[in-house]
């Protein structure tokens, strides 16, 4: 059976970006793969925390991806710092990719330049990120469109480990959504819609009630010559509600630019469509913030369940790369 991994970082809110470009197709693909979820805290630590609202924040995102519909009977959801496996083979992976490489990551690139402080960590993330896929056996990971080099370059290490140790890992491919795969901050479409970016009103929250959706709809950037088509270069405004729209009801944009011959309709409708999407996770969410030790004993299953094919993939890379098994020693 296919099996499928992936993982979002416990920072800042989830954001409709999150929901369209991945959750929700975690949700549909647990049904018909062998799906694997993290919330990546390791990842957020590449920046200085708090640490109270990092467990806070890490809870939440735990609850929000049960609220979205991960159902931890049919998927596997945990928690990175829980499987020592992750940190274990990260070392393995640094030794692996090249400085090179990793230089030329467009989001290192564009988080360092706008940091104070750029930890060795910020540098590294990639190399811990292939370890979050390589180690899960994972053949698919459902992403939105920023993650597309991390994944590119998580195929070429593990390539380059197979071909220099012998067969050892999965070369994974990345899966986009049809619609949905790049979100655009509706105040900047040009911009990807971002938790760490301070755009309010740009950005759609999970938890946003319904008239803060309908007032950031309706004052979303468009475009003067009220003309509706999906075309990114020329009407990224329009095509971002286009997408949206699309992605939250299951079409394409160019399907769901049909019928529309004004701005005004297609806003009201996008932001509708999200309402309708959001409300019943929303409601989930507040049911299962009133139990944290529930979501508790699911994350600490499911990392005894992960730890299952992680711990075989390390034994395996350790032995491989030829380290002496400590069964030796
Ligand atoms: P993160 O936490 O930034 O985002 C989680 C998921 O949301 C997608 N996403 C978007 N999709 C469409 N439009 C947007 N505006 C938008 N913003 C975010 C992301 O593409 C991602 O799929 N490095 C990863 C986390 C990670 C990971 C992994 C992912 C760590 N290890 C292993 C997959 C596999 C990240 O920071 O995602």
């Amino acid at each position: 059976m296919t099996r499928v991994f992936s993982g979002i970082k416990p920072t800042g809110n989830v954001h409709l970006g999150n929901l369209l470009g991945a959750l929700v197709h975690w949700v549909d693909d647990q049904h018909r793969a062998e799906s694997t979820y993290c919330v990546v805290d390791l990842h957020a630590l590449t920046v200085p925390q708090d640490p109270a609202e990092l467990r806070a924040t890490s809870m939440r995102l735990a609850q929000i991806l049960l609220a979205v519909g991960l159902d931890p009977e049919v998927c596997t959801l945990f928690v990175q710092s829980h499987l020592t496996e992750h940190t274990e083979l990260t070392w393995l992976m640094e030794c692996t990719a090249s400085y090179g490489e990793l230089s030329r990551m467009t989001q290192f690139k564009d988080k360092s330049d706008k940091a104070a402080f750029v930890s060795g960590g910020l540098f590294t993330y990639p190399a811990l990120m292939a370890a979050d896929i390589l180690v899960h056996d994972t053949d698919e990971v459902p992403v939105g469109d920023d993650q597309r080099q991390h994944v590119e370059l998580t195929r070429d290490i593990a390539e380059r480990f197979n071909s220099r140790y012998g067969t050892t890992f999965v070369v994974p491919r990345a899966t986009y959504p049809p619609a949905g795969a790049r979100v655009m901050d509706l105040q900047d479409p040009t911009s990807k819609m971002s938790k760490s970016e301070d755009t309010a009103s740009g950005t759609i929250l999970f938890d946003d009630d319904p008239t803060v959706i309908e007032r950031k709809f309706k004052r979303a950037v468009t475009d003067n010559d009220a003309e509706v088509r999906f075309d990114v270069a020329a009407k990224p405004g329009v095509s971002n509600l286009l997408s949206i729209l699309g992605a939250a009801t299951g079409r394409t944009p160019e399907q769901a630019a049909e019928g529309y011959t004004q701005y005004g309709p297609l806003k009201a409708d996008a932001a509708a469509a999200v309402i309708e999407l959001l409300g019943p996770m929303q409601a989930r969410f507040a049911e299962l913030t009133a139990d944290p030790g529930e979501t508790a004993r699911l994350l600490a299953a499911g990392a005894a369940k992960a730890r299952e094919v992680a711990s075989t993939t390390v034994t395996r890379a350790k032995a491989n790369i030829g380290l002496l098994p400590s069964s030796s020693a």
